[in-house]
């Protein structure tokens, strides 16, 4: 404590002799307390900010930012979630066997992250390319052996393409062996399936992209599947019959001519890098949106752990 006035102090001017002397020790006596006391509330106050930052929760920052409690009661960690603008895309509660990967084998989840993948490798790839017939394969031999890391980003978005198709016809076979294609999923299947066939046309349409052998045959094969067709193909059932020709039916449409020429290296390029992309990306979200309405994702009927069961009210 400070001094409470001039006469005990060493400074004090009412002390003298041994009186003084005593009076001085006294005085230091009381500074060392002062000290010693001082001392104990920083230790105090330290052992409490240690302890606050082990509870990050219970500090003012915290819950300046999180309004809701966050105790170990199902209502507010529900609320915990539902309040949070990251958190309210998941569910509050959901099965735990469901999200066990011994049942969904992660697979939709790890399309979607391929699929990212693949969204950023070809916006990258984009900066060098070209979607012209007199530079396209140019381009590519310049993204082999001259871009830096251009080789590992090709092999990238390639590898990435061919592993999303195994992924999704993997996700598809557990869906269909958990029967989670029957009610009230039957939306969801659907969905799934023009999802299957979207993957299938953005690994057709990319690839023409190099304009190399491989592509333009198989394009070639492939779009003359087109001409067969029922009433949209010229050599398809009743095509004829409507007017049909090779140069107005589906396959002139996909290609832009009658042969697999520039133009359709120009249509390939603005199905593969905008217009499959954006249908696809929001099939995705009306995917995603239904796994939640129609419950979650399915799985074994929820259990209990012997933990969780509670004794039965006794009146
Ligand atoms: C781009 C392709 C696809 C993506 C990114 C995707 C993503 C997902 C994700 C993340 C889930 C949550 C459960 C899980 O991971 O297994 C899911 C569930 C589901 N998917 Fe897909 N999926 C795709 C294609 C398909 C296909 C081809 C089908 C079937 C034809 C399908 C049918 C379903 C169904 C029915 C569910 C609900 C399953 C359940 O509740 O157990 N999806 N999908």
């Amino acid at each position: 404590m400070p001094e409470k006035n001039g006469t005990d102090g060493p400074n004090g001017a009412a002390g003298n002799g041994s009186d003084s002397s005593s009076a001085g020790g006294n005085g230091a006596k009381k500074r060392v307390a002062v000290i010693v006391e001082g001392a104990k509330a920083v230790r105090t106050q330290a052992t409490q900010e240690i302890k606050a930052l082990k509870h990050p929760e219970k500090t003012d920052l915290w819950k300046s930012m999180l309004r809701v409690k966050h105790d170990e009661t199902p209502r507010s960690r529900a609320l915990g979630v539902l309040s949070n603008v990251f958190l309210h895309l998941h569910p509050a509660k959901i099965n735990r066997d469901a999200v066990a990967y011994r049942y969904t084998w992660g697979m939709g989840g790890m399309t979607f992250y391929v699929y990212i993948t693949l969204v950023f490798t070809g916006t990258l790839l984009m900066f060098y390319y070209h979607p012209s017939k007199i530079v396209a394969f140019r381009d590519i031999l310049y993204l082999e052996h001259d871009v830096p890391f251009g080789k590992l980003l090709r092999n990238m978005h390639r590898w990435g393409a061919h592993l999303m198709v195994i992924m999704v016809e993997l996700h598809m076979f557990r869906v269909f062996l958990t029967g989670s294609y029957k009610s009230p999923r039957q939306f969801n299947w659907v969905v799934g399936v023009i999802l299957l066939v979207l993957t299938l046309l953005l690994s057709f349409t990319g690839y023409l992209l190099p304009d190399d052998q491989l592509g333009f045959w198989a394009v070639t094969v492939g779009t003359n599947m087109a001409r067969a067709t029922p009433l949209l193909g010229h050599d398809g059932p009743f095509g004829r019959q409507l007017g049909m020709t090779p140069f107005n039916d589906v396959r002139f449409g996909l290609l832009g001519g009658s042969i697999v020429d520039a133009n359709a290296l120009l249509r390939a390029y603005i199905w593969h890098c905008v217009a499959i992309p954006i249908i696809a990306s929001t099939f995705m979200v009306v995917h995603f949106w239904r796994v939640r309405k129609d419950g979650g994702i399915s799985g074994p009927a929820p259990v209990m752990l012997e933990s969780e069961i509670k004794e039965p009210r006794k009146f």
